[in-house]
């Protein structure tokens, strides 16, 4: 069943009363409880096409359904952006309550939710620090709890790891696997980098230059493997991205 359906989207920007393409007869689909992950150049218009998804962006042509619902129908969305979105001046416990409080979940709720999911992330000893106070990693950590108490079914993420180190980032791409396992949510994520494409993506969807559209999709039976970056198959599916994105930018 697809989750996702996007046919014939098209979205542009203004400028100086000038539309400028953003996104173009751009289609895709994703099954219900995959991982679909999103790789072009720079300016391709990636952002673009999850603002939408998350219903801050309703300036759109074409079809854009979740689950059988526009992004304005549909409340079960998360959207972890380029730079975690976290609120400064509010502590990582605060950060992660905020969601559940604007929903009005009842304190005790907040606190059973809040401290399940600080556990699973291994923030419990954080709760009280800042933003600021924390490394990379550990603000990426914060960045996913904040989504995944809200219990969505939907996880956008726009380059969740593009700032962590090589093998921080590692780390992050197995904890979201295993958070993904134990949840079976629905995944779009963005990235620059072609392993992580291939380590979690069960469908790489590839992005012409702006305006965006998808030139190449791969089914990858690879994804989600913990074992899978060594073998060959990785290797090859790695290549044949790079070549294929290689005169994108
Ligand atoms: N608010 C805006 N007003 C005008 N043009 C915009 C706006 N936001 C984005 N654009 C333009 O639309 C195009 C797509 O931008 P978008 O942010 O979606 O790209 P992206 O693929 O996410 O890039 P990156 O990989 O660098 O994050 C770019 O050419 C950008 O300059
Ligand atoms: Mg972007």
């Amino acid at each position: 069943m697809e989750y996702l359906l996007i046919e014939a989207l098209q979205v542009s920007y203004r400028q100086n009363n000038q539309h400028t393409p953003a996104l173009k007869d751009f289609s895709l689909s994703l099954p219900f409880g995959s991982i679909g992950v999103l790789i072009g150049p720079s300016g391709c218009g990636k952002s673009t096409l999850l603002s939408v998804l998350a219903d801050l962006n309703r300036n759109y042509q074409g079809t854009v359904l979740i689950n059988g619902r526009s992004p304005q129908e549909c409340a079960t969305t998360a959207l972890i952006l380029q730079e975690y979105g976290l609120l400064p001046w509010k502590t990582v416990g605060d950060n992660i309550r905020l969601g559940l409080q604007i929903r009005g979940c009842s304190k005790q709720e907040i606190a059973k939710k809040t401290e399940k999911i600080l556990h699973r992330l291994g923030l419990s000893g954080l709760s009280k620090r800042y933003p600021a106070q924390l490394s990379g990693g550990q603000r990426q950590r914060v960045a996913i709890a904040r989504s995944l108490v809200l219990e969505p079914e939907l996880l956008l993420m726009d380059e969740p790891f593009s700032s962590l180190d090589a093998l921080t980032r590692e780390e992050m791409q197995v904890l979201l696997l295993q958070l993904w396992q134990e949840t079976r949510l629905t995944i779009l994520l963005i990235t620059h980098n072609i392993e992580e494409a291939v380590f979690l993506g069960q469908k790489i969807f590839v992005m012409s230059a702006c305006p965006g559209t998808i030139i190449k999709e791969y089914t990858n039976p690879l994804a989600g493997g913990y074992s899978t970056r060594g073998k060959m198959g990785f290797l090859e599916l790695a290549n044949s991205l790079r070549a294929g994105l290689r005169g994108l930018n």
